[in-house]
């Protein structure tokens, strides 16, 4: 198994996006469940950004020993500064310069040639070095630059004391094998004289693909991967943590690649960070959502309450979920009404439930969704209905 290093960017590619803004203590709060969760390396932010955000990452920096902590620096020497500033107080403090390389960027955007990229990019590692041991160098929009160029810059970011090489698609527009052939290309370039370069994946899911993605890059020789706490980030958010840490463990077999992440504290994590930003996730949300561990087909009921594995592929309290929810629906069937019964405290005949469930299945229509009080006081009613015609029986044979 080889060891998969999680860098976790909530707090600075997460914490951009429209609504995610988090202040100083904010900030602290999440880094130490970060922490917590064991991932290896938390961005804390981008410290030219503001004087509020070098706080920030002073702060985090300050505060977390055991994770690696990085600040991110365009490959300017004023930003460069900032960040080395701001991780003075850091026990293992990583310095992230990222330049684009995509002649889509280079042309329109920085406005500079190939050959003026490559200067500031080796110029502005060295300067790094100086003065931080551990230098991370991303090639933003890597997955639409040129193959060629690209190598060029990967072997001049390796000579330049870059020790861990980040290939992001930063629009994501790549598709797996093609990200995973980028990968592969650029390890293969550098593998003989700069062996222990990380290769790193930083992926956008503007088409749905960043978990895919990250995944194809790992399955290409990468080692760490660059992702966010419930898939927050830039546009349609970055790769979700708990998605490929979760993939990791369940796939282990195909991947052979390990990590460092405590599954158990993946749900708290995702819902401090929607208990600090207030923005909850969607009930679909894979390992996080609301539905990701509820039933409510009845063959999927049945199936659940026989064996869990016939439609769950991990058991919730693995990512701290404390139990699955069987949802009582139009869709639901009788042996979960009958389970529903049972843990409320109601053994029932199948007579009774029989008359339950047309009870149950009517209310679902109306209502969408069955509650424990519902059912209670189906119970109730079916029993009340029962006693009372047994007593009207009773009078009636009195009678004769
Ligand atoms: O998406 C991107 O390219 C980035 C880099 C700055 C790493 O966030
Ligand atoms: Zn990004």
């Amino acid at each position: 198994m080889e060891r998969v290093h999680i860098f976790d960017t909530t707090l600075r590619d997460g914490e951009q996006s429209p609504g995610f803004s988090m202040h100083r203590d904010e900030k602290l709060q999440l880094a130490h469940q970060l922490e917590r969760l064991g991932v290896d390396i938390i961005e804390a932010g981008f410290p030219i950004a503001s004087p509020g955000d070098l706080e920030s990452v002073r702060a985090v920096a300050g505060e977390i020993k055991v994770s690696r902590v990085a600040a991110l620096a365009r490959a300017k020497r004023e930003d460069v500064d900032a960040a080395l500033r701001a991780l003075e107080p850091a026990a293992k403090p990583r310095l992230h310069i990222f330049l684009a390389t995509s002649d889509l960027h280079l042309k329109h955007k920085l406005r500079i040639v190939r050959a003026e990229a490559l200067d500031q990019i080796t110029s502005m590692i060295e300067h790094g070095k100086k003065h931080c041991e551990e230098v991370e160098f991303s090639a933003e929009d890597a997955s639409r630059s040129d193959l060629g160029f690209l190598l060029d810059v990967v072997e001049a970011a390796a000579q330049s004391g870059a020790t861990i090489i980040n290939l992001p698609d930063t629009v994501g527009y790549a598709m797996p094998q093609e990200y995973h052939y980028m990968f592969r290309a650029a390890r293969n370039h550098i593998a003989q004289n700069y062996p222990n370069v990380i290769f790193s994946a930083h992926c956008h899911n503007d088409l749905g693909m960043a978990v895919a993605n990250s995944l194809a890059a790992i399955s290409a020789g990468a080692r760490q991967v660059e992702c966010t706490v419930n898939g927050i980030g830039e546009r349609a958010g970055n790769a979700s943590l708990e998605e490929i840490a979760v993939a990791l463990h369940v796939r282990q077999g195909l991947f052979e690649a390990s990590h460092n992440i405590t599954l158990e504290q993946i749900y708290a994590t995702s819902r401090l960070l929607s208990q600090i930003t207030g923005v909850t996730v969607s009930p679909n949300k894979a390992v996080v959502g609301a539905n990701a561990f509820a039933h409510e087909a009845g063959i999927h009921q049945d199936g659940i309450l026989k064996n869990p594995l016939t439609y769950e592929i991990i058991v919730p309290e693995k990512v701290g979920v404390s139990s699955r929810r069987m949802v009582l629906g139009k869709h639901s069937g009788r042996n979960a009404l009958r389970a529903r019964l049972d843990e409320l405290g109601y053994t029932i005949t199948d007579a009774e439930l029989a008359e339950c469930y047309a009870m149950a299945t009517e209310q679902a229509d109306a209502s969408k969704e069955v509650t424990d009080r519902d059912v209670i006081s189906i119970i109730h009613i079916v029993r009340r209905n029962k006693s009372s015609v047994l007593a009207g029986d009773a009078a009636a044979s009195a009678a004769d």
